[in-house]
């Protein structure tokens, strides 16, 4: 099969692509002949940090398609369906091999392109606002990388379930092109105080919840722009460095931290029931994500680069 792949951590330019052998079909494995391949801000974190567990590593969580040989414990799944898989690894790739309970199946009528950009960027931000966030109508929600993948889903789910939603993004023009998904306040994270922001915005009181996408230096701004026993959700490390929380920090403003890692949770029914609903909310129309661009899987590097230099709004997606 073809596949962008790399051998040591780095910036884009250490993705290459070539042929490599087509994946082992395991006893529980669904192969998916990849359609629409998402590149995921997770994606660009694992180039960056974390050390390949084999060589020539295969990177990429998600990828929509068809179905093109299923393991014998394999149920409920055959060649020719479609579905969207999840995996720690391996979905930048003509061929794609998750677990069957990684695998979703896309709805009758929905594209396959839409499906590839919905699960990890809708549920990790459903999970994050409510499974784990609590979330309660007419709370405020800021949400620091806003115009991201992750970012632009929690903007909406928030919205909709009855939350003030403040926003993060890099420039006045970004911040104005999230407004219609629900952005009630934008914050430029470039030229404005983050914390001075959310206290105007809120009357002194600070926010309910943070959900940080970004992580580095912008932290210590997030913490202070939180209420007391606010909630602070630590999902991303978009900005590329990974920062720490102080053991005073906690006490003083007796915050709630909670890791988000969705990934844990998708195997579960609880995940695939969301999935579900999420699916319909988007083939209703009252969800949606936008691609900022696409690229064949051959240019991945020129994706890859794209993604990390070019400020896209929304999901940037590879094709093989
Ligand atoms: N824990 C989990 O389960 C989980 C699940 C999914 C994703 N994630 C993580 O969450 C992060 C976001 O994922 P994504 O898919 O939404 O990524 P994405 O689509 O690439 O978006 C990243 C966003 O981060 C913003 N950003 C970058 N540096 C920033 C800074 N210094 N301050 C504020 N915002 C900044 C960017 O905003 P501008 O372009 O406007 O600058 C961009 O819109 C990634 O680190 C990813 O690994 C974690």
């Amino acid at each position: 099969m073809k596949a962008a792949f790399y051998f040591e951590n780095g910036g884009p330019e250490v993705i290459r692509f070539g042929d490599l052998p087509d994946p082992d079909v395991g006893a529980d494995t669904v192969l998916i002949r990849s359609g629409w391949i998402s590149i995921e801000g997770g994606d660009l974190l694992n180039r960056i940090h974390t050390p390949p567990a084999t060589t020539p590593f295969v990177p990429g969580y998600q990828a929509a398609g068809i179905v093109e040989a299923v393991g014998d414990e394999v149920e409920g799944l055959a060649p020719g369906d479609r579905v969207v898989g999840f995996g720690w690894n391996g979905s930048h790739a003509e061929l794609f091999p998750v677990s069957q309970r990684h695998a979703y199946r896309v709805p009758d009528g929905m594209d396959l392109k839409s499906a590839a950009i919905i699960p990890i960027a809708f549920g990790t931000a459903h999970d994050a606002l409510f499974e784990y966030g609590g979330l309660k109508p007419g709370e405020t929600v800021l949400v620091q990388g806003a115009a991201g993948g992750v970012g632009l889903a929690a903007v909406q789910l928030a919205a909709q379930h009855g939350a003030t939603v403040i926003g993060t993004a890099s420039g006045a023009e970004r911040l104005a092109r999230i407004e219609p998904f629900g952005l009630h306040h934008g914050i430029d994270y470039k030229t404005q105080d983050i914390a001075d922001a959310c206290r105007e915005i809120t009357g002194g009181k600070g926010v309910d919840i943070v959900l940080d996408l970004a992580g580095g230096r912008g932290k210590d701004q997030l913490v202070s722009a939180l209420r007391a026993h606010g909630r602070y959700a630590v999902i991303g490390a978009a900005e590329g460095t990974l920062p720490s929380f102080g053991f005073f920090e906690l006490i003083r403003k007796a915050m709630q931290v909670t890791g988000i890692s969705f990934g844990r949770d998708m195997h579960t029914p609880r995940v695939h029931a969301l999935l579900t609903s999420l699916f319909e909310r988007f083939a209703d129309g009252g969800l949606t994500m936008p691609v900022d661009r696409e690229f064949a899987l051959s240019d991945a590097q020129a994706a890859h680069e794209h993604v990390a230099g070019a400020h896209p709004f929304g999901r940037v997606v590879m094709r093989p």
